[in-house]
C-alpha cells in the first residue's frame, strides 16, 4: 500500500509504524544478506588466472581503502598495486610459493610508513587545515595532543599502532570485496624483508605487513567448498548485564 494512502485513511501514526516496518524488513534482509555474503567469502587458495578484476571494480577497491579509518585520521600506510607480473613472481618466491601471489588478477601490498613521527603530524596538519580551509593555529591543540601521545610511544609501539590501522583497513577491504563478488586472499606468509627488497620500499620509507590477492576463485579450488570453522557464539561472545 502507499504511505500517503496510509496516511489518508489511517492518520500519520499507522504510516510511520508502517514506515518503520518497511526499514525493519528491508534492515532484516540486509542482515541476512551480509550474512550470506560473509559465509560466501573464503581465503581464496586458488584463482581463476583468466579471471580479471576491471579497472572500474579496482577503481572503487581503491576507494575502499581509502576511506578506512585509522586512529586520529592519520592513515600512516600507502596500498601498492603490483601489476609487473615478473616481480609478482619474485614475491611469490618471497611468500614461499603461494600461487596466488601470480594468478589472483591483482594483488594489494598493505605496507606501513616506517616514520610515525613529529613530521607526519605536521604534514597532516597542513593537509586538514587545506582540507578543510581553517587556520593552521586552530589545529596547534590537536597537533599538541598527537605530539604527545606519539613521543610517550617506543618505536615498537609505534609499529604495533600502525599495524592496527593498516590490518583494520585489511577487514575493511575483504568485506567490501565479499559484498562485490570479488574473492580475495590476505596473506601474511611472505618474508617481508624480501617482500620490502624486491619493491624498493626502504627507500620510499615504507615497510610491507600483509598482502591481498584478488580476483576470481578457479572452479578447481577445494577450498570453496571446505566447511567454515569457527567457534560457536558462546566461545567468542560475552555479555554483560
Ligand atoms: C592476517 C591473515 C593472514 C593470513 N595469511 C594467509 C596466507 O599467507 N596464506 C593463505 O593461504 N591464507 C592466509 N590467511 C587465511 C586464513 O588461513 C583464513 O582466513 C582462515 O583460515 C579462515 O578461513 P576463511 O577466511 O576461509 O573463512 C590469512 C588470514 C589472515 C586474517
Amino acid at each position: 500500500m502507499n504511505i500517503l494512502k496510509i496516511i489518508e485513511e489511517y492518520g500519520f501514526k499507522s504510516a510511520s509504524n508502517y514506515y518503520l516496518r518497511c526499514k525493519f524488513i528491508l534492515f532484516n534482509n540486509y542482515m541476512k544478506n551480509i550474512i550470506e555474503v560473509l559465509n560466501w567469502r573464503y581465503a581464496t587458495k586458488k584463482f581463476d588466472a583468466e579471471k580479471k578484476i576491471s579497472a572500474k571494480e579496482l577503481g572503487e577497491i581503491l576507494e575502499v581503502l581509502r576511506l578506512s579509518p585509522s586512529s586520529y585520521g592519520l592513515q600512516p600506510w600507502k596500498f601498492i598495486i603490483v601489476n609487473n607480473l615478473d616481480i609478482r613472481e619474485k614475491i611469490r618466491i618471497a611468500a614461499y610459493g603461494q600461487s596466488q601471489i601470480t594468478e589472483a588478477s591483482q594483488i594489494i601490498v598493505f605496507t606501513n610508513k616506517k616514520n610515525i613521527d613529529a613530521q607526519l603530524v605536521d604534514d597532516y596538519m597542513k593537509f586538514i587545515s587545506k582540507e578543510k580551509n581553517v587556520d593552521i593555529n586552530n589545529l596547534q591543540g590537536f597537533k599538541d595532543m598527537m605530539n604527545g601521545i606519539i613521543s610517550s610511544k617506543t618505536s615498537e609501539e609505534l609499529k604495533i599502532w600502525a599495524t592496527y590501522q593498516l590490518y583494520l583497513s585489511a577487514g575493511n577491504l575483504l568485506t567490501s570485496c565479499a559484498v562485490m563478488g570479488i574473492d580475495s586472499c590476505p596473506m601474511e606468509g611472505f618474508d617481508k624483508s624480501k617482500v620490502d627488497e624486491i619493491l624498493g620500499l626502504n627507500e620510499l620509507g615504507l615497510e610491507s605487513k600483509i598482502i591481498i590477492a584478488l580476483g576470481y576463485r578457479s572452479d578447481e579450488d577445494k577450498s570453496a567448498v571446505s566447511k567454515k570453522i569457527r567457534f560457536p557464539k558462546e566461545d567468542v561472545v560475552l555479555e554483560i548485564n
